[in-house]
């Protein structure tokens, strides 16, 4: 929960979420909201608890739910999850270049492919007022044929027409030729080497003008992944820089830029199933005394970091070996009277037709030699 008026002023007041997507607890003289989205508030807690003392830079990150008053469809829930990183104390395009390439790096190891970024640079204050006046210009000829809502928008926040769902809106800013004239020469200079590097380590991505993102409080470099999978519904996550906002929520100057996934929609995308680890090894005791021996087997294996399980059936020998079978394990380590006479297990090679004994003392070296000769 946060009070609206740090949504407000943190994304504005004509933004989508904060005229119709947030659920609201009247309150006092400032109702209290469930967040829609995180960003605002690690700046609220930033500067309540001071984080950044003794920090040029801090990298904070938050996987938690968010909500938003959306009608319900594929890929858009009322309740979902960001996983997202905030870098705040510093703007230096070298940071973004790391942030973006983190974002990049996720996607693959979560095993997801054919994702899209788009990237524009909103500049500063003077270039987004710049960016402003040229949109302004371009939509005035058409004016009457956006929809109310839009003509609205036209004199309170222009960017916000951008985000408008009406088809003829659409067609009418997919129409216009804006580029990125509005870029001064620092802004500029800055969204080059932010490329370059992303050139540099191998990132595709497409330099997309109109991209503002929907929420106001974004200067320079801002991004959006999609995926084409995903429906009408398909950005997987987005993110920017906002080095205004602390300004506006606490006259400071502090640069920080950040992204967020959408934790529904990571899912939605991910190709492969995921994998099912098979543990290495399983134990099999016939018997109280070799279970209690079969216990402590299994936590001295799991303590030296080999992956098992153990057999609690009261079956057979042959139908345990079936179930050690089924979970496709390498080793059968098998424990009955007779090995605890001996003081030796049975280790089964379940590959292999071969099996060998091994004294207790030395099950865990022999385990971890096997694996790794495999
Ligand atoms: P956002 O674009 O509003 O950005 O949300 C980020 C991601 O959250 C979206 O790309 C999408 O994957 C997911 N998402 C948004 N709404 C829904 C929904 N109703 N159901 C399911 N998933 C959804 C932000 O919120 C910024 N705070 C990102 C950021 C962090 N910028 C800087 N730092």
């Amino acid at each position: 929960l946060e009070n609206i008026s740090l949504f407000k002023r943190a994304l504005g007041d004509t933004t989508d979420i904060v005229q119709k997507q947030m659920f609201v607890f009247k309150q006092g003289d400032d109702d209290l909201v469930l967040r829609p989205e995180a960003t605002a508030s690690i700046a609220r807690a930033y500067l309540e608890n001071n984080l950044g003392f003794g920090f040029k830079l801090r990298k904070l990150f938050y996987i938690g739910p968010m909500f938003r008053a959306e009608r319900p469809q594929k890929g858009r829930l009322r309740q979902f999850h960001h996983i997202g990183v905030e870098a705040i104390g510093l703007t230096n395009p070298n940071v973004d270049i790391e942030l973006i390439e983190l974002a990049d790096r996720l996607l693959r190891e979560f095993g997801i492919s054919n994702y899209r970024f788009t990237m524009n640079s909103l500049g500063c204050l003077k270039d987004k007022a710049k960016f402003a006046d040229l949109l302004k210009d371009s939509l005035s000829k058409h004016k009457k044929d956006l929809c109310a809502d839009c003509q609205r928008r036209m004199a309170k926040n222009i960017f916000r027409v951008l985000d408008c769902k009406n088809k003829r809106c659409r067609e009418i800013t997919d129409s216009l030729k804006i580029g990125q004239s509005y870029l001064c020469a620092d802004c500029k200079a800055y969204f080059d080497k932010v490329r370059a590097g992303l050139d540099k380590f191998g990132i595709n991505y497409q330099v997309k003008d109109k991209l503002v993102r929907g929420l106001d409080y974004y200067s320079g470099v801002v991004f959006e992944i999609t995926h084409p999978a995903l429906g009408s519904q398909d950005a997987l996550g987005a993110g920017g820089r906002y080095d205004y906002l602390f300004r506006e929520l606490a006259n400071k100057e502090i640069g920080a830029v950040g992204f967020a996934f959408g934790g529904e929609r990571l899912i939605l995308a991910i190709s492969q199933k995921p994998k099912v680890r098979k543990p290495d090894a399983y134990v099999i005791s016939l018997g109280d005394k070799a279970t209690d021996k079969g216990l402590e087997i299994v936590r001295d294996l799991r303590i030296s970091g080999i992956s098992c399980d153990f057999d609690y059936s009261d079956g057979s020998l042959k139908s345990k070996l079936n179930e050690a079978n089924k979970l496709g394990v390498k080793f059968a380590i098998i424990i009955g009277d007779d090995e605890i006479n001996k003081g030796k297990l049975a280790v089964k090679f379940m590959q292999e037709s071969r099996q060998e004994e091994v004294g207790f003392n030395n099950i865990v070296d022999f385990i971890k030699a096997s694996l790794n000769n495999n």
